[in-house]
């Protein structure tokens, strides 16, 4: 049943005004609708892209509130999709006709026919996306929700308007974007949607990997996003998307030896780091730190179950990964590579701090010492609570000891305190490989703790590593 709401209140940008006066001028009707309307109910903030439907065309609609607008912002035009886009005061408006689709099997695109606002309605994506205000004079304001949607934000539930069978076939996106909603506003999947996602999941092969990886990034952005990760999972739809998460699924028991379901600690691990940043590319190292492990299982009969080489593996794998799903091959990626090829280091820590392990895990990690850390922090998900205290505990004196040691010997960015050219002309050599020696020699007796990081201290050293070379002072 529908109730009367009046939304005139998410109105008030005056480009409302604007559009209204514009559809009567051109006897038509419009109406704001999707992630504008469902952002306002849910206070979410009033959204900068707002979507216009009109029962008639679109573009005719955009050209003519762009004719009433000061300044008459510039409307780009899709003419194959039929949509107009203008910006005006920070927002984008899109204008789109009001249609009826049909899609076909193979494809995103559907034919498309003139609609009413119901057939529009019909065809959205969920209950809660199909929520429409009216922008035409006499209704100015009036919601229209012929799906309930206001009662499923209410309820807290993703339904889609039509049979969920056909809803996800039409645009298998659909399946990504209803996980993606769950996890960001914390509601729950209908259940005959979920298994409408399930028995669709192999349709998701025809989407394009940068729609996929957008509703990837966003899943991981979210507060709590292992609750994608496990729709993801459940549903069936992961392994066309990262097989290698799901090959860390499942636990190994040989001669009473269990290691641990490197899966679910995984997302553990991604909820943790999502507590401690917001950076989504630290966060897509957590998700990926441990993907080596599967490849890497062995069983030893001494040792047990080891990883060897995992993190190394890993960050082999991430390449792949990124490669396969279209991301970037930028220095994004570089870093989520050091975050899996260091991952395992600070741990070796947690049980000894000693200055010199300090000094070199800063020296390797650089600038990025800190996401590091963070990243190892939210690895912690023992539940023997002493553990727990010792590991994180051990931590903060890793951190405090960053500080130090990074005042006194300055090794984040390590610049050779003495340079090869210095050490050609002290020796009187040509390019050679004692030049490379002397080099190695100083920066490992810094990183040990023997000589300070310092230009007096470094040349003296150079002295005596030449000679032990057998190497005389040039004249
Ligand atoms: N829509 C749809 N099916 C899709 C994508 C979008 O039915 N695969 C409809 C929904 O009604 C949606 C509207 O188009 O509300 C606008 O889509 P979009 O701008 O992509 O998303 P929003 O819902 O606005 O949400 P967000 O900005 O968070 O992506």
């Amino acid at each position: 049943m529908q109730k009367n709401h009046n939304f005139k209140n998410a109105l008030h940008n005056p480009v409302f005004n604007t559009v209204s006066k514009a559809t009567s001028n051109l006897s038509l009707e419009s109406y704001v609708i999707g992630g504008f309307v469902r952002d306002y109910i849910l206070k979410r903030g009033d959204a900068k892209d707002i979507d216009i439907v009109a029962v008639g065309s679109g573009i005719d609609l955009s050209q003519e509130v762009s004719r009433l607008l000061p300044g008459k912002p510039k409307v780009s035009i899709f003419k194959n999709y039929g949509t107009a886009m203008l910006k005006t005061g920070g927002i984008e408006l899109e204008f789109v006709g009001a249609r009826k689709e049909s899609y076909t099997e193979d494809s995103r695109n559907p034919a498309v026919e003139n609609g009413t606002l119901e057939d529009d309605q019909n065809r959205r994506d969920f209950t809660i996306n199909a929520l429409a205000i009216s922008l035409n004079e006499m209704t100015f304001g009036d919601l229209l929700d012929p799906f309930d949607g206001m009662q499923d934000i209410d309820d807290k539930i993703i339904r889609t308007p039509l049979d969920p069978d056909v809803t996800y076939s039409d645009d298998p996106l659909r399946m990504m974007r209803a996980i993606r909603f769950a996890t960001q506003l914390d509601f729950t999947i209908e259940k005959k949607s979920l298994n409408a996602i399930t028995k669709n999941a192999d349709r998701i092969k025809i989407i394009s990997k940068e729609r996929i990886v957008d509703e990837l990034h966003k899943i991981l952005g979210s507060k709590v996003p292992s609750i994608g990760f496990s729709l993801l999972h459940k549903t069936g739809l992961l392994p066309y998307i990262m097989p290698e998460l799901v090959a860390l699924q499942g636990i190994d028991e040989k001669e009473g030896q269990r290691h641990k379901d490197n899966f679910w600690h995984t997302l553990e691990v991604v909820d943790n780091i999502a507590r401690a940043t917001d950076d989504v590319w630290l966060r897509w190292a957590a998700l990926l730190h441990d993907i080596g492990k599967a490849p890497t299982k062995r069983f030893d009969k001494k040792i047990g179950w080891t990883f060897h080489a995992h993190e190394f593996v890993g960050s082999k794998m991430v390449y792949k990964l990124f490669k396969r799903l279209k991301m970037p091959l930028n220095e994004k990626m570089k870093f989520v590579q050091k975050m899996v090829l260091m991952s395992s280091r600070p741990i070796v820590l947690a049980s000894e701090v000693t200055d010199s392990a300090v000094r070199r895990l800063v020296f390797d990690a650089g600038e990025h010492v800190e996401d590091l850390m963070t990243l190892c922090e939210a690895d912690i998900t023992t539940k023997n609570p002493k553990k727990f205290k010792k590991y994180h505990n051990n931590f903060k004196l890793v951190r405090d000891k960053i500080v130090e040691v990074e005042e006194r010997d300055h090794v984040r960015n390590f610049q050779p305190p003495v340079s090869g050219e210095e050490i050609m002309t002290t020796f009187g050599l040509k390019p050679s490989r004692e030049i490379g020696l002397i080099k190695d020699a100083i920066k490992e007796a810094i990183l040990e703790g023997d000589i300070p990081n310092e230009y007096k201290a470094a040349k003296e050293f150079m002295i005596k590593k030449g000679e032990e070379l057998g190497l005389t002072i040039a004249q």
